[in-house]
């Protein structure tokens, strides 16, 4: 579904991706593992153009949308659940799932609107709230669900897990196989080593803006050379 070529992220002189190979299929999540300040975000950013592309090719599909503007991006298929999730708090949770169908028809945005609430059913009685007063596994789901209203092709997310309980964890766990049995394909970004484990057949390890390793999930984190260099205490 995904092919991402050779992409170079760099703001200024500070060089985030270096040439960054990836692949990602329809039906399977993906998982890009790696320290802080490996480059996780700027790959995510830089396929989704919301950071400086310096070189590579990104294919959707077979549809080399390389150059193509966010929304565009958006459009064809490509999806980003931020870093920190990027909820407006203040705002319903409904309007910040209607942000995710922007620019749609209102009809189209409402349909979207009542297949979210038929995945996320007790989201249904609770749109009127602000998105700031749900738990942090609550936010990061509405921002799954946010993401989804764009029906994408490809799911970015990154770090979902991040800052959230061992439960709120386990529930992401479930919505990301879901989303993938659906046939989409799904990227994501963790530190979270056990859910990566739990979740993806294959995954990529970045390590100063490179591919350091990739493989079957199983030997990559079989390999402690792999786990001991890049990922920190895995065991
Ligand atoms: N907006 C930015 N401006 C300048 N440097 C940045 C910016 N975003 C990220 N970087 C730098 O790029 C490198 C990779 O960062 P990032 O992609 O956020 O890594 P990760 O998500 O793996 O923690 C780091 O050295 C970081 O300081
Ligand atoms: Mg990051």
């Amino acid at each position: 579904m995904l092919t991402v070529d050779n992409l170079t992220v760099a703001f200024g002189p500070t060089v985030a991706v270096r040439g960054v190979s990836l692949h990602a299929e329809a039906g399977a999540v993906t998982g890009v593992l790696g320290a802080n300040g490996a480059g996780k975000t700027s790959t995510l950013l830089g396929i989704h153009n919301q950071a400086p592309r310096r070189g590579g090719r990104i294919t959707l599909a077979g549809v080399d949308v390389t150059g193509h503007d966010t929304g565009a991006l958006v459009a064809a298929g490509i999806a980003l659940c931020p870093q920190n999730r990027r909820l407006f708090p203040n705002m319903s949770i409904e309007d910040n799932l209607l942000l995710g169908a922007y620019g749609h028809p209102r009809k189209v945005r409402r349909a979207r609107l009542a297949r979210a609430y038929d995945r996320f059913g007790w989201l249904r009685d609770r749109g009127a709230e602000a998105a700031g007063r749900l738990s942090g596994g609550q936010q990061q789901a509405v921002a799954i669900a946010r993401a989804l209203m764009s029906e994408p092709k490809l799911v970015l997310l990154d770090e979902p897990s991040s800052g959230l309980s061992p439960v709120a964890v386990d529930e992401v766990a479930a919505i990301l196989a879901d989303i993938a049995h659906d046939g989409t394909a799904v990227v994501l970004v963790e530190q979270n080593v056990r859910l990566v484990r739990h979740l993806c057949d294959t995954a990529y390890v970045l390590a100063h803006g490179k591919v350091a390793a990739s493989g079957p999930v199983t030997a990559l984190l079989r390999d402690s050379a792999v786990s001991d260099a890049y990922l920190g205490t895995v065991h």
